[in-house]
């Protein structure tokens, strides 16, 4: 029995009828680029999250380009982000010009620690960039208190913002995803969202006047017509992914798995365990035609465009070592979840 960490073609046959039509919708209008449909989907997201402006962009790591820059993020300034991320939260801060200054981890949550955190404020600390990983919401209060803006990375987290600065990728696997690249800036602050928008098409209002230099950031009108279809079923979708965890919870209790903790503020874009020997149990998983991840193998301030000293943040480090990615997608039907658990049961000689 196959069990992947995502079934897009299964999500594709289950809501055939609704993308092919917004498909075809899209491509009889003879208009590729933003238009009604991503304004659309721009209000149906901004509502989801109540916020007041949704801005859609080409991707999520364009989304923190835009959001930092909004912000007046630049040369000589520094973001203090987590090490333990996608490489795109530090990559966006590095392409503006400015100083990713990495802190290490809660070792429950593999969330930004904001002791961490705190301590490496300077006087050229510009922003904070939390993540909520696997879909978990970081602990921002502290960050918030500090009067820094702060840009929550929501890549993994649709549903689960709560500061005036956020940014989303509909990466086809997120838990809204589109059928390739997308991305938006969720923000209150009107100001901010206008820049975004400037930002968004090379800087031009109007058209062929430039008033600051921006970039090719708009969403395709086939990627917000194709969203605005699985849009209404994010919400079950996720509930699905959450039951998913309890009946781990119950299927893996007698492993020496160490589970993630359960979480009111949790979407459950992953359900990573800890796991010794690691590595070992998933080629063991691979050869049960299982498929895991491991998110991430080495912590940012280890990559080699960084430069980050080993043992410098031992949590992460730790941590890199440890995680496992199980599937919990919302397709995956009982005996397969079963069949993941009795696994692990067969690799630890349970
Ligand atoms: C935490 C995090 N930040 C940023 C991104 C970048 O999003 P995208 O792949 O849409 O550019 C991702 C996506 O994978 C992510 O997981």
């Amino acid at each position: 029995m196959r069990v992947s960490l995502a079934d897009l073609q299964a999500q594709y046959a289950a809501l055939r009828d609704d993308i092919d039509a917004a498909v075809h919708r899209v491509l009889a209008s003879g208009r590729y680029i933003m238009g009604e449909d991503v304004a659309a989907f721009e209000r149906e997201v901004a509502a989801d999250h109540g916020v007041a402006h949704a801005i859609a962009v080409s991707s999520g790591s364009d989304a923190l380009i835009a959001a930092l820059w909004a912000i007046g993020v630049g040369p000589g300034d520094e973001v203090i982000t987590t090490t333990f991320s996608f490489f795109a939260t530090a990559g966006s801060i590095a392409r503006l010009g400015a100083t990713p200054v990495f802190a290490d981890i809660d070792p429950r949550t593999f969330n930004l620690d904001p002791v961490s955190a705190l301590a490496r404020i300077t006087p050229r600390t510009k922003a904070i960039v939390p993540v909520h990983l696997y879909g978990r919401r970081a602990d921002l209060a502290p960050l918030v208190r500090t009067g820094i803006p702060v840009v929550e990375d929501a890549a993994q987290a649709y549903g689960n913002i709560k500061g005036p600065l956020a940014t989303l990728s509909f990466f086809p696997t997120k838990n809204l995803g589109a059928a390739g690249d997308a991305g938006m800036v969720l923000a209150a602050d009107p100001e901010v969202a206008d820049r975004i928008r400037l930002f968004r098409s090379h800087g031009a209002r109007p058209k062929y006047v430039h008033h600051v230099i921006g970039g090719n950031l708009r969403m395709d009108t086939l990627q917000a017509a194709i969203l605005r279809a699985k849009w209404p079923r994010v919400s079950m979708w996720t509930a699905k992914r959450r039951a998913n965890t309890f009946r781990y919870r119950a299927l893996l209790a007698n492993t020496p798995l160490v589970l993630p903790e359960d979480s009111s503020d949790h979407v459950w874009h992953h359900f990573v365990v800890r796991a010794d020997a690691r590595d070992e149990l998933a080629t063991f998983l691979r050869g049960c035609d299982i498929e895991t991840e491991v998110y991430y193998p080495t912590p940012l301030h280890l990559q080699p465009c960084f430069s980050g000293r080993k043992g410098e943040l031992p949590v992460a480090e730790r941590a890199a070592k440890e995680v496992l990615a199980l599937p919990i997608h919302a397709d995956l039907v009982d005996d397969q979840l079963v069949h993941v658990a009795a696994s692990i049961g067969a690799f630890y000689g349970i």
